[in-house]
This record gives C-alpha cells, sequence and structure tokens, in this order.
C-alpha cells in the first residue's frame, strides 16, 4: 500500500517537473520569437544560449570582449546575444548610446549588477554607488559622495599624488641600480592602492613596502571572483571550483573587515572632536546618516561604499598606467615626444603642481589613446523597459542592453586603422568622436573618479618620464588579460635606467 503511494506521488512529482520543464521551454520559445528578428551569431543551444560560447572564451584565454568585438564586425551595430530566458542586447550605434546613456530613464540592469550585491553569497558590493539600480538610491549617495571629488579638494590633494610617486622613483631607482627588470604593473598597482587608502581613507599602509600584501590579493582575488560569478553561471556547482570560491569569500570578508575597523577609528575621532579630512570616508559615514535607517544598515551601506571605492578606483588606474607604459615602451616617437614635453613643463622640478597638469596636453593624448585600445572597465548595461526603434531595428522592452567601449572604441567605423596606437587622434584639432569613446561611461552614472585618476595617472607617468629612461623587455606578451578590469597579461616588464 506505502510503495503504491510512494510510486503514486513520484508520479505526479514527475508530471509536475516535467510540465514546469515544458513551460519554461515554451516561454522560452516565446522569448527567442520576440527578439529573433535582430541579427546575432547562432545560438549554441536552444536552453543555454550563447552560455557555452562565453564559457568556451573564458577557458581558452581568449579575451570574450574579442568575441563581442568579432560579432560586432559581423553582425553590425545592434546584436542578440541569449543566456536562458535572459536577452542582451549589444549596441553600438552613436545615437541610441547617447539617448539611452544620458537619460536617467534609463537605469543599470538589476540582473547584472543585482548579481554584485553579493560576491558567491558574500555581501560584497551591496547597495553601494557603483551597484545601487534604483534611481533614488544612487543619487542620494552620488549627492553626498560629490564634494570628495571637487576641483578644490582634489587640488588638496596633489601632495598626496606627488608624494606616493616618489615613492615609486625610490623604488624604481634602487631597481635600476641593482640592473634588474621590473614588474611595472605590480609597482603601480601598489602605488594605486596607496593613493586611494591616502586619498580617500586617510590610511597610509606604503603598499610598495609590503610583499605579498594580503589586502593587495584580497582585491585582486575579488576583481576575478567577479568575472567568475557574473559570466558563469554554472561556476558555483562543480565542487573542483570550492576551493577558490571559498578563498574569493574570504577576501571579501577582509575587505569588509578592514573597511568596518577604519570606519570606527573615523567615527571615534570625529567623536573625539579630531580635526578630520573631508576625504571620500568623511563622506561615507554621512551617505549612512542621510539614510536614516538603523544602525546595522547603516554599516552595510558604508562598508558597500568602502568596498566600491577599492573595486572602482585601484586597478582600473594602475592598469592603465601599466598599459600607457607598454605602448610607449613599443613607439619610441611617442615616448619621446612625450619625454619632451614632461621636461619643459618641469625642467628638474621635483614636485608637479595642479596648474602643471594642465599643461600635460600630449601626455593627456597618450593617455586617451590607452584608454581608447584599453578601456580598463570595458562596459556598462542598462535596463530598456520599453520599446525603441534602435539602427531602424525595433527592440522590445524587457531586455538588457550593453554598451562595450573595448567593442565601440575598436571599430573601424568610428576609429580609422582601430589598432594602431595614435595619440593624435586626440589632438586638441581633430573631430571629436561621437558617442563612441567611453572609456569612463557616459551621462549620469559616468564615473565619479574619471579627474582623480587621470591627475593621479598624470604625476605617476610624468615624473616616470621626467626621471628614468625605460624599455620594454624583449620577448613578452602585449596581450590583455580580463581580470574584472582588463590589464596587460605580461605585467609590463621594463628595463630601467635613471636619467642623468
Ligand atoms: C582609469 C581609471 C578609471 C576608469 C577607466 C573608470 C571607469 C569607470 C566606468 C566605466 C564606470 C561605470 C561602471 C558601470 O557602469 O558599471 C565607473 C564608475 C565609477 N567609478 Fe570609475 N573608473 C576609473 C577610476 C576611478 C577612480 C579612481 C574612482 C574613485 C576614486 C572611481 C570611482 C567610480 C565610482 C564611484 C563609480 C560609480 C559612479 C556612479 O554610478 O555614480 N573610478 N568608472
Amino acid at each position: 500500500m506505502i510503495s503504491e503511494w510512494v510510486s503514486f506521488m513520484m508520479f505526479y512529482l514527475l508530471a509536475a517537473v516535467f510540465s514546469a520543464f515544458l513551460a519554461y521551454c515554451l516561454y522560452l520559445r516565446h522569448v527567442h520569437q520576440k527578439y529573433d528578428h535582430l541579427p546575432g551569431p547562432p545560438r549554441d543551444n536552444f536552453l543555454l544560449g550563447h552560455i557555452p560560447s562565453f564559457r568556451r572564451a573564458m577557458k581558452s584565454k581568449s579575451l570574450l570582449h574579442d568575441s563581442f568585438l568579432q560579432w560586432g564586425e559581423k553582425y553590425g551595430p545592434v546584436y542578440r546575444m541569449n543566456s536562458f530566458h535572459y536577452v542582451m542586447i549589444m549596441v553600438h550605434c552613436p545615437e541610441a548610446t547617447k539617448t539611452i546613456m544620458m537619460s536617467p530613464k534609463y537605469l543599470k540592469d538589476p540582473f547584472v549588477y543585482k548579481r554584485l550585491f553579493n560576491l558567491f553569497g558574500k555581501r560584497f558590493l551591496g547597495n553601494g554607488l557603483i551597484t545601487a539600480v534604483d534611481h533614488d538610491t544612487w543619487y542620494r549617495q552620488r549627492r553626498i559622495m560629490d564634494p570628495a571629488f571637487s576641483s578644490s579638494y582634489l587640488r588638496g590633494s596633489m601632495g598626496t599624488f606627488n608624494e606616493m610617486s616618489e615613492r615609486l622613483m625610490d623604488k624604481l631607482e634602487e631597481i635600476a641600480e641593482m640592473k634588474t627588470p621590473a614588474v611595472m604593473h605590480d609597482l603601480v598597482n601598489c602605488v594605486t592602492l596607496d593613493v586611494i587608502c591616502k586619498v580617500a581613507f586617510g590610511v597610509d599602509l606604503n603598499f610598495l613596502m609590503q610583499t605579498d600584501s594580503p589586502f593587495q590579493n584580497a582585491v585582486e582575488l575579488c576583481l576575478k571572483g567577479m568575472v567568475l560569478d557574473i559570466r558563469d553561471p554554472f561556476f558555483r556547482l562543480f565542487p573542483k571550483n570550492w576551493k577558490i570560491i571559498q578563498q574569493v569569500k574570504d577576501a571579501a570578508e577582509l575587505l569588509r573587515k578592514t573597511g568596518h575597523k577604519w570606519i570606527q577609528n573615523r567615527k571615534t575621532a570625529v567623536e573625539n572632536g579630531e580635526d578630520v579630512p573631508q576625504d571620500i570616508l568623511t563622506q561615507i559615514l554621512r551617505t549612512a546618516d542621510e539614510e536614516k535607517v538603523t544602525n546595522a544598515k547603516d554599516d552595510e551601506l558604508m562598508l558597500d561604499n568602502f568596498v566600491t571605492f577599492f573595486i572602482a578606483g585601484q586597478e582600473t588606474t594602475a592598469n592603465q598606467l601599466s598599459f600607457a607604459i607598454m605602448e610607449l615602451g613599443r613607439h619610441p616617437e611617442i615616448y619621446k615626444r612625450a619625454k619632451a614635453e614632461v621636461d619643459e613643463v618641469l625642467g628638474t622640478k621635483r614636485d608637479i603642481s595642479y596648474e602643471d597638469l594642465g599643461k600635460f596636453t600630449y601626455l593627456s593624448q597618450v593617455l586617451k589613446e590607452t584608454l581608447r585600445l584599453y578601456p580598463t572597465a570595458p562596459g556598462t548595461n542598462r535596463w530598456l523597459h520599453e520599446d525603441m526603434v534602435i539602427n531602424g531595428l525595433r527592440v522590445p522592452g524587457g531586455c538588457s542592453v550593453a554598451f562595450s567601449s573595448y567593442v565601440s572604441q575598436r571599430l573601424e567605423m568610428f576609429f580609422k586603422d582601430p589598432l594602431k596606437f595614435d595619440p593624435e587622434r586626440f589632438d586638441v584639432n581633430a573631430p571629436k568622436p561621437y558617442y563612441c569613446y567611453y572609456p569612463f561611461s557616459l551621462g549620469p552614472r559616468i564615473c565619479l573618479g574619471q579627474v582623480f585618476s587621470q591627475m593621479e595617472a598624470k604625476v605617476v607617468l610624468a615624473k616616470l618620464l621626467q626621471r628614468f629612461e625605460f624599455s620594454l623587455v624583449p620577448g613578452q606578451s602585449f596581450s590583455i588579460k580580463d581580470t574584472g578590469t582588463l590589464r596587460p597579461m605580461s605585467g609590463v616588464i621594463c628595463n630601467i635606467k635613471a636619467c642623468s
């Protein structure tokens, strides 16, 4: 009797699962029909859509963004990709880029950004500035954070930019004396970490003097975890990946614990009436005050933004610097011109002033061109809630629209001979790129740290050109590695010699 009942239940259970699966397949077919008039690469399979292609690209160590670029060249400025029932439309059409990105009406895609709330289940970027999708939640934070990025505050940070870059110069002098090659990416990475710690949080950690810092490793692991978690929905299912997943979770925990400690120290300093800088940390405390929610939530939001600034503001700039050094090393004539400009502006002066930065015209062009070929944060997504005609094609609402600066900035239709590193493209007399160049994103959600990062990059690069001659060690790769941000595969290994 019992076995009959069990068989009966099993039958109904299986029938229910089968019906649910069938219903899902029908829904999927409906989604496909809704978007299949748009061009796009053939799906790998009905259920998974293009996920196997993404996984193959990630496993083969080829750059997924290069696949997006090839598809962009083949299928045009609007093309479709599927992952289960999720539809993502790649758009590289300037008018649509302008309409969507410049309007606060099109929110960030919750499917992408809510997934960064946690990293493998551990709270990570939460509701901080990058991931807040809801307009009001985001706007309240952005408004409070703005003063920490005002020109007057940044002008006051020139001392720190100089001081931290001087540490790099000291380190490079040691390396030059020892006549050993310098891994430039590791070195500039320490500088940008030191800068963000000091300018944003008032803490001096001197990463250049540390070897194998757990904090530095944690930032790197979290970035890697972001890519694995977002791009491969099956990653967490395989036991062989559980070790790295645990390491990523521990790394996220370490970042948040550090944030907690620094926030408490600052709160104590404020309570004791100490004079505290009006830096990013002070603004983070203010955002929590304004939210006027429970204490526990206050702390979580503050930690979200603490982690956000490390993730957004450090590797992106370090990678830009490494790519710039790599390209200068590959192009002696560009190197010479940039150095001549630096020598003319600085002479033998040690400290770079805010006014000097405005005189580095050619160096700015080099940095802009670096971000054209190597946009270190290579794209953004918006949610299309309503139907829209893009480039003559009707795109039904209810899908994600992806804007890849990597693709757009490497398309021949926008940039002639796109793989050529040519700072002349950004000459003051050259035509301005029209909504096809956006390494810092565009519109209301544009990078908050754009000016900060470019001031920092100019100070580091100008000092490097002023004090040292560098050349690339032959035989290294010039490929790009995708670790959440884009960075040079080789680490940019240079022979360094102090200028006489
Ligand atoms: C070369 C360096 C940098 C590049 C290429 C870069 C690029 C970007 C991009 C593309 C976004 C949009 C992300 C998205 O929509 O998902 C963004 C947002 C952001 N970035 Fe940067 N970034 C850089 C440096 C910095 C620095 C130094 C800071 C802070 C000190 C910073 C803080 C932020 C913040 C807070 C946001 C979110 C803005 C918002 O939504 O209101 N970034 N950045």
